[in-house]
C-alpha cells in the first residue's frame, strides 16, 4: 500500500519533470519519479540522442539519479505520459529496476490522471540475476 498523498506527490513530480524531457526525435516526452524507503523523491526524463540507440528512458534516468545520490531502496516509481492509456516501462528499465528490488510499485499515469498500478515482479517475472542461483 502506498499513502494516497505520497502517491499524488510522486505523480506530480513525474509530471513536472516530464517538461524537461529531451525528445527532438520521438516527440514523446515521459517523466518518471522514484520514491525511496527514506521518503525521498528522485526524478528522471527521457533524453534522446542523434545516435538514437543512445537514448535513455525516463525510468532509468530516475533510478540512476537516485543511485547517484546514495539512495537505492526504491519502493515506488511513477511514470507519466501524454497517452490515452498510461504506458508501461520497457524491458530494459524493468531489468534495471529488478537490480534494486523485486517489489517496486509501478504507478503509470496519463496527463488526465488515468492510472494503473502494478508490482515490478509482475512486470518482469524471471528477471536475469547473474549467476546468483548457480553460486548457492
Ligand atoms: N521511453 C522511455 O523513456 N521509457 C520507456 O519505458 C519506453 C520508452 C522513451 C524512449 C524514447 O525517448 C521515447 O520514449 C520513445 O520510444
Amino acid at each position: 500500500m502506498i499513502d494516497e498523498k505520497i502517491k499524488k506527490k510522486l505523480i506530480a513530480s513525474a509530471k513536472e519533470a516530464r517538461e524537461n524531457a529531451y525528445v527532438p526525435y520521438s516527440n514523446f516526452p515521459l517523466g518518471a519519479a522514484i520514491l525511496t524507503k527514506e521518503g525521498k523523491i528522485f526524478t528522471g526524463v527521457n533524453i534522446e540522442n542523434s545516435s538514437y540507440g543512445l537514448t535513455i528512458c525516463a525510468e532509468r534516468a530516475a533510478i540512476f539519479n537516485a543511485i547517484s545520490q546514495g539512495y537505492k531502496n526504491i519502493i515506488a516509481l511513477a511514470l507519466v505520459s501524454d497517452t490515452d492509456e498510461p504506458v508501461t516501462p520497457c524491458g530494459a528499465c524493468r531489468q534495471v529496476m529488478s537490480e534494486f528490488s523485486s517489489d517496486i510499485k509501478i504507478i503509470m499515469c496519463n496527463l488526465e490522471g488515468k492510472e494503473k498500478i502494478i508490482n515490478s515482479n509482475k512486470l518482469l517475472p524471471g528477471a536475469f540475476s547473474g549467476d546468483v542461483l548457480n553460486n548457492e
